[in-house]
C-alpha cells in the first residue's frame, strides 16, 4: 500500500519521540512492500517563533489530503505567558477541530512486564484493558469564553449539543462491541445541565446496544473507582475535558504516560476509504527531560501501531509492532520512566532500534 503520512514533531521531547516512531514506520514499510511518504509540517512553539502561527495553513492542508497524521507533543515553559495571543497548544486544538476528528480513542492496556513500574498494588491492576473514548471536538474546550483581561473575571462555556454526544457515544459503543461489551458514560448530571443532555442523548443511543452492560457515572466517582476497581472497566466514553484527566489518571495503570499511545477520528475518510486519524502520545513534551535522549519513544511507537490500523487498514502490520513493543520489555531493557529493579537502563534511540531490530528479526 502507499500512504503518506504527515509528521508533526512539535516541542520538547516531540521530535525525539516522533523519530523514533518514525523508523519504525520505515521498518514496517520494509518489512511488509509498503510505500509510506513521510511529510514533515510544522505546529507549536516552534511554529509559533519560525511561522508566527502555532498551526500554518499548510500544516492543515498537508494533513488534509494525507492518510495520517503522527504527533509528537506541543508546549514548552518558553511559551507559557498566558498574555500570548497564541499558545502552541491552540495548534493541536485547531487541528484537532479543523479535521472534526471528534473520537479520541485512549486505549490503557497494562503490559504485564511493567506491573510494578506502577505505583498501585499489583492485584489492584491485574487484568486491566480499558479503552478510554474522549469527545474531542466540542465541549468546554471549544466554548465561549472571556479571558482574564481585566484580572478579575473569566469564563468558559460547556456546551454539548445532540448530534456531538450520539455520535461519539455509538462510536464507544460500537467498539465496546467488538471488545468485552461493557460501557461506562462519565458525566457530572448531578450537577451540570451539559452533562444531563448528555445521560439523556446516550441514554437513548444505548437504547440500539442492548447486548451491552451499561453503566452511568459521575466523573468524581469514576475518578475513584478507576483506582479502586480498574479492571472492570472495558469501554468508558466521556466529554473533553473529563476525558482529558481520567486519561492522564488512568495512564498511571498502565506504569506510565511514556506508554500509552491515542488516536483521534472523525468521520472524514482518506483515499483508502479509512479513517484519517492524527496519532499522538498523550503524554506532553515533557520539558525537563527535552534534548536528554531519555524520553520514552514506546507511547509515540504505539500510537504508530494504531495509525496502521484505523487508517491504513493494516492489522497484521500493527500487530507486528505491538509484539516487537513487547519483546523489548521482555528483554528487561527500559527507559528511566519505567525502570524496574533488574532492568537495564537505556535511552529512546536505544529503545526505538531495538523495536525496529525486533521487526526486522522477527
Ligand atoms: C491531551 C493534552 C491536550 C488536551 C493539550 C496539550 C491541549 O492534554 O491531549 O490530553 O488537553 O487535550
Ligand atoms: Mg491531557
Amino acid at each position: 500500500m502507499d500512504a503518506t503520512i504527515v509528521i508533526l514533531d512539535g516541542d520538547g521531547i516531540g521530535p525525539e519521540v516522533t523519530a523514533e516512531a518514525k523508523k519504525v514506520l520505515a521498518a514496517v514499510a520494509g518489512r511488509f512492500g509498503h510505500d509510506f511518504v513521510f511529510d514533515h509540517q510544522q505546529i507549536g512553539g516552534r511554529s509559533i517563533d519560525e511561522l508566527g502561527t502555532s498551526l500554518p495553513d499548510e500544516t492543515v492542508e498537508a494533513a488534509s489530503a494525507a492518510e495520517a497524521v503522527l504527533l509528537g507533543a506541543v508546549g514548552g515553559p518558553k511559551w507559557d505567558d498566558p498574555s500570548l495571543s497564541d499558545r502552541p497548544e491552540q495548534g493541536v486544538l485547531a487541528l484537532r477541530k479543523s479535521l472534526d476528528l471528534f473520537a479520541n480513542l485512549r486505549p490503557v492496556k497494562l503490559q504485564p512486564q511493567l506491573l510494578s513500574a506502577s505505583t498501585i498494588k499489583e492485584e489492584t491492576l491485574e487484568g486491566v484493558d480499558l479503552l478510554v473514548v474522549r469527545e474531542l471536538t466540542g465541549g468546554i474546550y471549544f466554548g465561549e469564553r472571556k479571558e482574564p483581561e481585566d484580572n478579575f473575571e473569566a469564563f468558559d462555556t460547556m456546551l454539548y449539543t445532540r448530534p456531538e454526544i450520539d455520535r461519539v457515544v455509538r462510536l464507544a459503543a460500537d467498539s465496546a462491541m467488538d471488545r468485552n461489551r461493557r460501557l461506562a458514560s462519565v458525566d457530572k448530571a448531578n450537577v451540570l445541565a451539559s452533562s444531563r443532555l448528555w445521560r439523556s442523548v446516550a441514554t437513548e443511543a444505548l437504547a440500539d446496544y442492548p447486548e451491552l452492560e451499561v453503566e452511568h457515572i459521575l466523573v468524581d466517582a469514576m475518578a475513584m473507582h478507576l483506582i479502586r476497581r480498574p479492571a472492570d472497566f472495558d469501554v468508558v466514553v466521556a466529554g473533553n475535558l473529563f476525558g482529558d484527566i481520567l486519561t492522564d489518571e488512568a495512564s498511571m495503570l498502565a506504569g506510565s504516560m511514556g506508554m500509552l499511545p491515542s488516536a483521534s477520528l472523525g468521520d472524514v475518510s482518506n483515499r483508502h476509504d479509512l479513517p484519517l486519524g492524527l496519532y499522538e502520545p498523550i503524554h506532553g513534551s515533557a520539558p525537563d527531560i527535552a534534548g536528554r535522549g531519555i524520553a520514552n519513544p514506546l507511547a509515540a511507537i504505539l500510537s504508530s501501531a494504531m495509525l496502521l490500523r484505523h487508517s491504513l487498514g493494516l492489522e497484521k502490520e500493527a500487530e507486528a509492532v505491538e509484539a516487537a513493543v513487547d519483546a523489548i520489555l521482555d528483554l528487561g531493557v527500559r527507559t528511566p520512566d519505567i525502570a524496574q529493579p533488574g532492568t537495564e537502563t537505556a535511552g529512546t534511540e536505544v529503545l526505538g532500534n531495538l523495536v525496529v531490530q525486533e521487526l526486522s528479526d522477527s
